[in-house]
This record gives C-alpha cells, structure tokens and sequence, in this order.
C-alpha cells in the first residue's frame, strides 16, 4: 500500500463491508474505475485552478525536499477527491496510504496507520468528517508536531509515550466542510474545493475515458454523455461503460448521438442526468407535498434514502441546477422543477414562496 503507484489495487486497503477504505464498493466495476483513474496531474481534466496551485506547492515541496502542507478536499461524490489524492502523491513519488473516517474506530488503528508511514508520505483519509473525536485529538499532534502519544497500561499505573513520526502529508477529503471540527479544519495549510464540471470537460474526460476503455466515440456521442452527467466524471464513466454495452449488442463500431441516446433512454436518464431516484425526490416535492417546504427528514422517509445520501449526494446537483431550493421551512420544489415534470407550477399564493 505504500509502494508508489500502488494505490487502489491493493486488498489490504479493503475495509471490512468488502469496501475500499475510500468507502467505494469492490468489484469488476471498481476496477474498471481505478483503471480510468487519472495518474498525473496533466491527466486530470478540469478544475484548473486546483490544479495550478496543486502545480506550484508540490514543485515548491519538492524543491525544498520536504513534504507537503496537509491538504483538504471537499465536495461532492465522484468529482476526483481520491484520484487528486493519489495523483499528489504519484507527482511527489511517495507511498500513498488510504484510510477514512468510519474504518478508524480506535486510536490503536490510526496510531497503526501513523506509525507505517515513511518520509514524505501521503495519508489519505476519505470522509474525513466522519472521525470520531477521540480520534480526531490522536491526530492534531501528528498533524503539527507529528507526534504521537501512545498510553501504555491501564489506570493510574498507565504512561504515555510519545513517539516521534515521519513529516507526512494528510490529505483529507469530506463531502461536507460544514461537518469538520474548527480545530481540525485550521490544522489544513491548503484547502481546495472541487466543484460540478462544466460540458465541456466532461465530454474531454468520456473521451479520454472511451481511449482508455479501448472503445471509439464520435464528438456528438460524448457531448449527449456529458450533458446527462451531472457535472460528475464517475457518472460520465459510468454512463460510457453502459452505453459501451448498448453500442456492443447492437453491434455499433462507435457510439454517435444515436446510440448514446437509445441507451440513455433505457438507463432512464433524463435530459438533465436525473435519475430516478432524483426524480422521485423532486415528485414528493411537487406532487405530493404540493410544493409546500418538506423537512429533510420527512423527504428522506418519503423515498425511503437515508437523510445524509440526500443531503450529500442528490441535494447539491439539484441545488445548483435550481430544481430544489432549501429554505428556512424545508426542501422546495421550484418551478423548474414542476416544469421537468410536466406539471403546472402552483400558484405563488398557494405556497407563499415563489
Ligand atoms: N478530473 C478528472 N479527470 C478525469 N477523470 C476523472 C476526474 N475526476 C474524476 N475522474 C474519474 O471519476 C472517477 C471518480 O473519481 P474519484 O473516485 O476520485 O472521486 P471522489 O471525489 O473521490 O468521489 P467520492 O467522494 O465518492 O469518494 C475516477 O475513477 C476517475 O476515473
Ligand atoms: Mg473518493
């Protein structure tokens, strides 16, 4: 796990649900991710100004032959938390160890992961703000002074024993910077949000994805891709492998608009990328609850998701797409959203928001 380049692939990192530590199921679709992984940071599409402060404080490390200021990463799913991780530490050509927030659950098991890790090393711990605070005080002294007190024995015959640990780099990745803890959060000297990827970059990383895949897909194929992908590269590339599935049984040697739209339809994405899961959240919203605000506890019930998948993972594209709105009572359907669905947008009176 802490050979360069080694990242992703190795079962030690597996948790105990048979997932990743990053918390991403294992299997042949989870290969076929990781093989798609960008590497290096020219790989990695988008998200130029990440990328150009990336740039210069990993050439300033290196020249200066020190490790890396720890790093912070926020934002939604699938928009390259753990590939930029494991791309810092492919640039900077040291071991990359991966962890998260849920698999620590102990101080002896970040005290196991701390003390592994070699000179310069990156430590990635996904869902960072998921540490539990006992935990999250073993790490303030190995972020700053990287240290770590380790209690030997028990009751008043026990000691602490502070050992001395390598200058690493912890790059921590959260879906919500709200959760972290202000301590934890000011011992970050760089921090970087990812946002939603634009068409344009999206349809770059299908195609990059399509060479990669060994599959060929014509300009207009990508771009019906990327419209319907949420602004998220692991959507995009798990949009390709369907569609490359489509295109295969209908015996098509490249995927064009054609192709890319019959299977789009079948996987009953819509023209925004809404799922049906999306949709039916938004159906509650507008149909339902006729518009008035829903809490969030009522809307997660009502479409049997946990609350948090929907605050961290359907919430902020229906957000920024203006389909839902959160206000000081609830969760809104806009009229955008009643539009989507075909349905007539109450009246403002009725709902005393719009
Ligand atoms: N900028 C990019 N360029 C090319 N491919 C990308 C980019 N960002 C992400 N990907 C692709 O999307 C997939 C998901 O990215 P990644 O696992 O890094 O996201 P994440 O932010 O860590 O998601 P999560 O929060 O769910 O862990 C990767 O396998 C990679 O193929
Ligand atoms: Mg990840």
């Amino acid at each position: 796990m802490s050979e360069p380049g080694a990242w992703g692939t190795d079962p030690a990192a597996a948790g105990p649900e048979g997932r990743l530590a990053s918390g991403e199921p294992i299997g042949p679709e989870d290969d076929v991710e990781r093989s798609l992984r960008p590497r290096r940071l020219g790989d990695f599409i988008g998200q130029d100004a990440v990328k150009q402060q990336l740039a210069i404080f990993l050439q300033a490390a290196r020249q200066r032959g020190e490790a890396l200021d720890h790093v912070l990463l926020a934002g939604p799913p699938g928009l390259g938390k753990t590939s930029l991780a494991g791309i810092v530490a492919e640039e900077l050509g040291a071991g990359f160890h991966v962890t998260s927030g849920p698999v620590l659950e102990r101080k002896g098991d970040l005290a196991a992961v701390l003390t592994a890790l070699e000179p310069h090393d990156v430590l990635f711990i996904d869902e960072i703000h998921r540490l539990n605070r006992a935990i999250e005080e073993v790490l303030y002294p190995a972020m700053e002074d990287f240290q770590l007190d380790v209690v030997l024995g028990q009751g008043p015959s026990a000691r602490t024993l502070r050992l001395d640990l390598p200058r690493f780099t912890l790059i921590g990745a959260t879906t919500r910077t709200g959760l972290l803890t202000t301590p934890l959060r000011a011992r970050f000297g760089v921090f970087h949000r990812l946002n939603y990827y634009g068409a344009g970059e999206l349809a770059a990383i299908v195609h990059r994805s399509a060479r990669l895949l060994g599959v060929e897909v014509d300009d207009d194929g990508a771009a019906a891709m990327a419209a319907r992908s949420r602004g998220t590269p692991r959507i995009a590339n798990r949009l390709l492998r369907r569609v490359r599935d489509v295109a295969q049984v209908r015996g098509a040697a490249r995927i064009d608009r054609a192709v890319a739209e019959e299977a789009l339809e079948l996987l009953e994405v819509d023209a925004l990328g809404l799922e049906e899961l999306d949709r039916q959240i938004l159906r509650r919203l507008a149909e339902t609850f006729e518009g008035r605000p829903v809490g969030l506890g009522t809307l997660a019930d009502s479409v049997g998701e946990a609350a948090d998948t929907i605050e961290d993972v359907y919430e902020p594209y229906l957000l920024q797409e203006g389909l839902l709105k959160r206000t000081p009572r609830g969760r809104v359907a806009t009229p955008r959203a009643f539009r989507h669905l075909g349905l007539d947008p109450p009246a403002a009176e009725q709902t005393g928001l719009f």
